[in-house]
C-alpha cells in the first residue's frame, strides 16, 4: 500500500511516520509514503500557493494549479489513476469499516487542504471522496490524514505484529474491548480481577466479552449489532438489561 499525500507541511507527516508501527511497517516495506509539497508545483515566482476569495470573505484559499498540476505529477509517477481523498469537515464521516475497504487499495493520494479550504474546482476535477474525522474543525488536514494513514495500514497485511492483535480489538467484532491488566497483580490497594489470574480460558472468555457488552451498552448503545452476537452473547446482554432495570 502506497500513501501519497499532497500537503503544504510534509514534516508533519515525516515526524509521525518516522515512528512506532508506521515506522516499522514502512521499513518492511508493507506500506511506503510519499510527501507530495504542493508548493513546488506553483508556477508563481514566489511560489504562493493561496488568494483572496471571491465574493469577499474572510481567509485565503488555495489555489486549483497548483493542486492540479501536483496531482498530475503523482498519477505520472504511479502509472495510473489512484483514489484522491480530499480531507475535510464537510466530507463524510471515517469509520473502521471505510478504513478496511481503502486498506485494498495499491494507491491513495491524500489532499491536505489549508487556510479557508481549496478552490472547489480542484476538488471537482480531482477528488474521488471526501472524508472528515468527527465532528469539529482542524485547522489542516495532515492530522485527518496521518489518522487515515495509520487506520488503513493497521489492515495492511503484515503492517500489525503477531503480538498486535487486529481482531480481539474494539470495533471489530462491532463491541468496545474489555479492559486490559497487566503486572502488578496489586497496586496501591487496586487488585487486578481475580479471574484474569485463574487460568480458566472459559471463564476468562466469559468476563471478557461481560465487559465489552457491558462498556458497549453503556458508552455506545448506538453500535450494538444484534446481528453479530452469538446466542451466548445475546443471553449476557439480556442479563446485563435486566441488571440495568433493576438498577433504576
Ligand atoms: Cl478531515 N479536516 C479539517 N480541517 N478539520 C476536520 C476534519 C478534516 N475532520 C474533522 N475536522
Amino acid at each position: 500500500m502506497n500513501f501519497h499525500i499532497m500537503t503544504l507541511f510534509p514534516e508533519i507527516i515525516h515526524s509521525y511516520m518516522g515512528e512506532s508501527i508506521m515506522k516499522r511497517g514502512t521499513e518492511k516495506g508493507e506500506i511506503s509514503y510519499k510527501c507530495w509539497n504542493i508548493r513546488d508545483y506553483s508556477k508563481n515566482k514566489h511560489r504562493k500557493v493561496d488568494d483572496y476569495p471571491y465574493g469577499g470573505g474572510a481567509g485565503m484559499v488555495m489555489t486549483v494549479d497548483p493542486i492540479v498540476s501536483c496531482y498530475n505529477h503523482i498519477k505520472e509517477a504511479v502509472f495510473k489513476k489512484p483514489k484522491v481523498i480530499y480531507l475535510t469537515p464537510k466530507g463524510e464521516k471515517f469509520t473502521n469499516e471505510m478504513a478496511v475497504e481503502l486498506s485494498k487499495e495499491d494507491d491513495l493520494v491524500l489532499l491536505c487542504g489549508h487556510y479557508e479550504g481549496i478552490d472547489q474546482r480542484a476538488i471537482d476535477m480531482i477528488v474521488d471522496k471526501e472524508v472528515s474525522i468527527g465532528d469539529y474543525v482542524l485547522t489542516g488536514g495532515e492530522l485527518p490524514a496521518l489518522v487515515l494513514i495509520d487506520s488503513i495500514s493497521r489492515h495492511v497485511k503484515g503492517v500489525l505484529g503477531d503480538d498486535d492483535s487486529l481482531d480481539e480489538e474494539s470495533f471489530s467484532d462491532g463491541l468496545l474491548e474489555y479492559p486490559h491488566y497487566t503486572r502488578p497483580a496489586e497496586y496501591e490497594g487496586l487488585k487486578v480481577p481475580e479471574v484474569l489470574l485463574s487460568g480458566n480460558h472459559k471463564h476468562i472468555n466469559e468476563y471478557r466479552k461481560t465487559e465489552s457488552l457491558k462498556l458497549t451498552l453503556e458508552r455506545r448503545p448506538d453500535i450494538l449489532d444484534i446481528s453479530k452476537l452469538s446466542k451466548e452473547d445475546i443471553k449476557i446482554l439480556e442479563k446485563l438489561k435486566n441488571i440495568d432495570k433493576q438498577s433504576k
